[in-house]
C-alpha cells in the first residue's frame, strides 16, 4: 500500500505505530473554526486574484462551511490516517465537493496554514485573557473599596516593618495585574501578523495578494520574511512567558490570602464556598482554591520551558519538533484563564476581621520608622535617628512596652538631647496619614488610586 497521504513518492504505507506517533488530530481539532475561517479568506483571496473561477471559490467556501456545521454538531469523524485538523478539514472537504476541493491548496502549504491558524487562536485566546484580568482588578478594587481604611501590619522578610491600608496592599496586586495586562497587548501586536502565503519555506509562484488575506482576518500586518514566518513561535513563548508572570502574581496573593486566613492570622476568612474539607479531619476547612492556584503556577512555568526547549537549536525553516507547540500553549490558556475567574469570583467573598487586624498591630514596632522620622523633623539626621530609635525599640523590648506607650519620664531619659515627646504622633492612624507622597499608603492615596484605577480599566484599551 502506497503511502496514500502524500503521492506517489511513497511506495510504502505508514507504520501504524508511527502513524499514531506523528498524528496531532487529538489535540489541534481545537484549531477547526480557525483553520476553516482562514481557508474560506485564502480561497477568496484565490478567486480574486484569478486563481480560482468564482463558482469554484462558492463550491469550496459552502463546502467549508457545511464541514464546520458537521463538526460544530458532533458530526465529524476525525481520522488518524489524515494526521492533522488541516488534512482532515481539506479531505472532508474533498469528500464533499469533488476534486475541486483540492484547489484551495493553491499557493499554501501546511506550515503556513499551522501557524495562521495558531495566531487566530492565540489572538482570539488573549482578548480572553485580558477581559478576565480586568474582571479580577474589578473584584480586587471592590474588596478595597469594602474595606478601605483598614490599617493592617505590613511586612518585609515576612517580619513586621510598618502598618499599611489593606487597601493599599491589594492595589499593589491592581498595579502588578495592570503590567500584566500590558504585556499582554503587547505581545498580541506581534501575534496580529499575518504568515499565510509563505509557503512551505520560500514563498509561492503564483500571483496572490497576502494584504486582501490579512484585511479579511484582522491582522494588522503581514509577515516580510517565508522563512521566518513558518518556524516562528516567538509569539507563543511570548506568550508563556507573560502568563507565567501573571500566575506568578496569583501564586503570591494566594499565598498570602492562606496565610492571613490561617488561625495564627486571622486577618480574613475565605468564602466556604471556595474551601474543602478533610476526610478525616472534621474540622477542616482548607484553602484549596488558593493552594490550587499556586500548585497550577509550576505547570505554567513547565510550558514556558517546555516552548522554549522546544525551539531551541533549531533549524530554519518548519521542523516536525514545532507540532509540538500546541499543547502547552492550550494548557496554558486554559490553565491561567481558569485561575483569573476563579480568583476573580472568590475575591468579593473575602471577609475582613477589622476587628482581629486591629488587636494585632501592637508587637513588632510598626512605628518605630515613624519615631526615627519624628526624631528628623526634630533636626537630628536620619542616620542618628535611625540609631537612636534603635535604643529606644530595645528598651521598649526589655520592659515589654510599646513605643507609643512610653511616658513623658521615659521619653526624656531616652532622648536627653530632644525637647519635645513625640508621644500624640505614634499611632498607627497617624502612619498612614503622613504616607501621602504618590504611592504612599496614605488614605488619601489610596482613594484617588482607586478611582485612577477604575477610569483606566473603563477606558481601556
Ligand atoms: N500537524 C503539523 C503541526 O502541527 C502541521 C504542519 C505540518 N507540516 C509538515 N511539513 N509536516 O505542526
Amino acid at each position: 500500500m502506497r503511502n496514500e497521504r502524500w503521492s506517489s513518492r511513497f511506495s510504502e504505507g505508514l507504520n501504524p505505530l508511527a502513524l499514531r506517533f506523528t498524528a496531532s488530530i487529538d489535540f489541534d481539532r481545537k484549531l477547526y473554526l480557525y483553520d476553516i475561517i482562514g481557508s474560506i479568506a485564502h480561497c477568496q483571496m484565490l478567486a480574486k486574484c484569478g486563481l480560482l473561477k468564482s463558482s469554484e471559490s462558492h463550491k469550496i467556501t459552502k463546502g467549508l462551511k457545511e464541514v464546520a456545521r458537521e463538526i460544530e454538531g458532533n458530526r465529524f469523524s476525525y481520522s488518524l490516517e489524515k494526521e492533522d485538523i488541516h488534512t482532515n478539514i481539506e479531505a472532508a472537504l474533498i469528500r464533499k465537493i469533488g476534486p475541486v476541493g483540492g484547489k484551495l491548496h493553491t499557493a499554501r502549504s501546511r506550515n503556513d496554514q499551522v501557524t495562521l491558524d495558531l495566531r487566530l487562536y492565540c489572538r482570539d485566546q488573549l482578548q480572553y485573557l485580558i477581559l478576565s484580568l480586568m474582571e479580577l482588578e474589578k473584584a480586587a478594587l471592590g474588596l478595597a473599596e469594602k474595606n478601605i481604611d483598614v490599617i493592617i501590619p505590613g511586612y518585609t522578610h515576612l517580619q513586621r516593618a510598618q502598618p499599611v491600608l489593606f487597601s493599599h496592599h491589594l492595589l499593589a496586586y491592581v498595579a502588578m495585574w495592570e503590567r500584566d495586562r500590558e504585556r499582554l497587548v503587547d505581545a498580541l501586536t506581534r501575534v496580529n501578523v499575518l504568515p499565510l502565503g509563505s509557503g512551505a519555506l520560500a514563498g509561492t509562484t503564483f500571483p496572490i495578494d497576502r494584504e486582501y488575506v490579512a484585511k479579511k482576518l484582522g491582522f494588522a500586518r503581514v509577515s516580510h520574511n517565508s522563512l521566518d514566518a513558518v518556524s516562528d513561535r516567538d509569539y507563543a513563548i511570548e506568550i508563556a512567558a507573560a502568563t507565567s508572570i501573571i500566575m506568578m502574581h496569583l501564586s503570591r496573593l494566594c499565598e498570602e490570602l492562606i496565610l492571613w486566613s490561617s488561625e495564627e492570622f486571622g486577618f480574613i476568612g475565605l468564602p466556604q464556598s471556595f474551601c474543602t474539607g478533610s476526610s478525616m479531619m472534621p474540622q477542616k476547612i482548607n484553602p484549596d482554591v488558593a493552594e490550587l492556584v499556586r500548585g497550577k503556577t509550576g505547570r505554567v512555568y513547565g510550558h514556558l520551558i517546555s516552548l522554549l526547549t522546544l525551539m531551541k537549536s533549531l533549524p530554519l525553516a518548519y521542523n516536525k519538533d514545532m507540532q509540538e507547540d500546541k499543547e502547552p500553549l492550550f494548557d496554558t490558556f486554559d490553565t491561567v484563564s481558569l485561575c483569573l475567574e476563579v480568583m476573580a469570583q472568590m475575591l468579593p467573598k473575602i471577609t475582613v476581621n477589622k476587628k482581629k487586624i486591629e488587636a494585632s498591630l501592637p508587637g513588632g514596632y510598626l512605628l518605630a520608622t515613624d519615631l526615627a522620622d519624628w526624631l528628623v523633623t526634630q533636626g537630628l539626621p536620619f542616620k542618628q535617628a535611625h540609631g537612636l530609635t534603635g535604643s529606644v525599640v530595645q528598651y521598649c523590648a526589655k520592659n515589654n512596652k510599646e513605643i507609643y506607650e512610653l511616658t513623658q519620664k521615659e521619653w526624656k531619659t531616652l532622648l536627653p538631647k530632644i525637647k519635645s515627646v513625640p508621644t500624640g504622633e505614634l499611632t498607627f492612624k497617624k502612619a498612614i496619614q503622613k504616607r501621602s507622597a504618590i504611592g504612599g499608603t496614605s488614605l488619601k492615596n489610596v482613594k484617588k488610586e482607586i478611582k485612577a484605577c477604575l477610569k483606566k480599566l473603563e477606558t481601556f484599551p
